[in-house]
C-alpha cells in the first residue's frame, strides 16, 4: 500500500464530450489543490471528417481509451486506489452515450473500492475551474464560452451559482464550427478561423451584432452565421485576401456580441446585487483560447476598472481536472452522491445550487 499524501485525493473522469480525460487532483484546505495527473485524449481527427462530433463515434472512443488513461493516471500519480478519497465524474450536461461510459466506470470502481462517489455538473466545473488555476476567489463574473455552451453565470460561492443570460439558439463556438465548416476549413473550426482571420481586416465586412444593447444579457449567433453564409455566397469565388478578410469580420462581429453582453451582464449585477461588489470578470470554454476575444477582454475589463482572468487554455477547454476539482470540493463540504445516480443530458447549473 503506497503511503497516503495529505489532503483529499480526488480521480476525475470526463467524458461528456470529445475528449476521454482522467485527473487526479490533491485538495487541501482553503481552495488550495495540486494536479497529480491530468490525462487528455482528443477525439478530434475521428470528428474531423464529419464536420462535428458524432456521438456514436465519441461514445466508442470512451470505452476503448478510458481504463487505460485512469492506469496512467495511477502510475504518474503514483497512488493506489487505498490512496483516494473521492471518485468524481461528469454526470452531464452532455452527449449521453458519453457520459454513460464515464459514470459506469465511476460507479464500478467506487462499488469496487469503497471510495465515495461524487456526480460533477460539467459546468460547475468550468465555473470553478479559476480557483484552482488562477490566484482568484469569490465572486466573479464567468463569461462560459464553449462549443455546447454560451453563459453568463455569477458565480458567488461553491454551490451558488446564477445564470444570468444564455444563448437563444447556437453556442459560440458552434457558431465559429459552422462558419469554418463552411467556408471549408478544419474541425474544430474555432482555431482555424482565428488563423485565418490574423491576416484580415476585421472590419472589412459590415456584418449584424444580434441582441447588442437590449437590456438583457443574452446571445444570439444564428442569424449573424446566416447572414455571414449569404454574405459569402454573394460573393463567389473568394479569393484568400477576401476570405481572411471574411473570417476576421465574423470573428470581430462575434467578440463585440460577446464583450456587449459583458457589459451589460456588469450593470444588471450592480443593479440586483450591488452587495456582490464583483470585482474579477472570467473566461472559460474552449472559444476563451481565441486570443483576439482574450485581448479584446483584457481591454473592456481595464476600462471597467476590474480584473480580467482566463485559466492556462488546457483548463478552460474540457479536462478531468475540473472535474476532480469541483467534486474534491463538494466531497469537503459533505456532500456524496449513492450509485443509483443517473446520467443527465441537460443538467441546469442551478440545479446544483446548495442552499
Ligand atoms: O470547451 P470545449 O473544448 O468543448 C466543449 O464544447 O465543451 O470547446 C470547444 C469549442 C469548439 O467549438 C471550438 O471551435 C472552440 O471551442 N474553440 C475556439 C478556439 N479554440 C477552440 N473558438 C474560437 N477561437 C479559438 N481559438
Ligand atoms: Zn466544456
Amino acid at each position: 500500500m503506497t503511503k497516503k499524501n495529505q489532503g483529499l485525493n480526488i480521480l476525475g473522469i470526463e467524458t461528456s464530450c470529445d475528449e476521454t480525460a482522467v485527473a487526479i487532483v490533491n485538495i487541501q484546505e482553503n481552495y488550495k489543490g495540486k494536479i497529480l495527473s491530468n490525462k487528455i485524449l482528443s477525439q478530434n481527427k475521428e470528428h474531423s471528417p464529419y464536420g462535428g462530433v458524432v456521438p456514436e463515434i465519441a461514445s466508442r472512443s470512451h470505452v476503448e481509451h478510458l481504463d487505460d488513461l485512469i492506469h496512467q493516471a495511477l502510475k504518474d500519480a503514483e497512488l493506489s486506489f487505498d490512496n483516494f478519497d473521492g471518485i468524481a465524474v461528469t454526470s452531464g450536461p452532455g452527449l449521453i452515450g458519453g457520459l454513460i461510459v464515464g459514470m459506469a466506470t465511476a460507479k464500478g470502481l467506487s462499488l469496487a473500492t469503497n471510495v465515495p462517489l461524487i456526480g460533477v455538473n460539467h459546468l460547475e466545473g468550468h465555473a470553478l475551474t479559476p480557483l484552482l488555476t488562477n490566484d482568484t476567489s469569490f465572486p466573479y463574473i464567468l463569461l462560459l464560452v464553449s462549443g455546447g455552451h454560451c453563459q453568463l453565470i455569477i458565480v458567488e460561492a461553491l454551490g451558488k451559482y446564477s445564470k444570468i443570460g444564455t444563448t437563444l439558439d447556437d453556442a459560440v463556438g458552434e457558431a465559429f464550427d459552422k462558419a469554418a465548416k463552411f467556408m471549408g476549413l478544419g474541425y474544430p473550426g474555432g482555431p482555424e478561423l482565428e488563423k485565418l482571420a490574423l491576416r484580415g481586416n476585421p472590419y472589412a465586412f459590415d456584418l449584424p451584432r444580434p441582441l447588442i444593447d437590449q437590456d438583457n444579457c443574452n446571445f444570439s449567433f444564428s442569424g449573424l452565421k446566416t447572414a455571414f453564409i449569404r454574405l459569402t455566397r454573394s460573393i463567389e469565388p473568394v479569393d484568400k485576401k477576401t476570405s481572411a478578410d471574411l473570417a476576421a469580420s465574423y470573428q470581430q462581429a462575434i467578440i463585440d456580441c460577446l464583450i456587449n453582453r459583458l457589459s451589460k451582464s456588469i450593470e444588471i449585477v450592480k443593479e440586483l446585487r450591488p452587495d456582490l461588489k464583483i470585482k474579477n470578470l472570467v473566461a472559460s470554454g474552449g472559444v476563451a483560447a481565441n486570443k483576439k476575444l482574450a485581448e479584446q477582454m483584457q481591454e473592456f475589463s481595464k476600462e471597467k476598472n476590474m480584473e480580467f482572468i482566463s485559466p492556462p487554455i488546457e483548463f478552460c477547454t474540457d479536462n478531468a481536472v475540473m472535474i476532480a476539482w469541483a467534486g474534491g470540493l463538494r466531497l469537503s463540504a459533505g456532500m456524496r452522491d449513492p450509485l443509483s445516480i443517473n446520467a443527465k443530458a441537460r443538467w441546469p447549473l442551478e440545479e446544483v445550487n446548495i442552499n
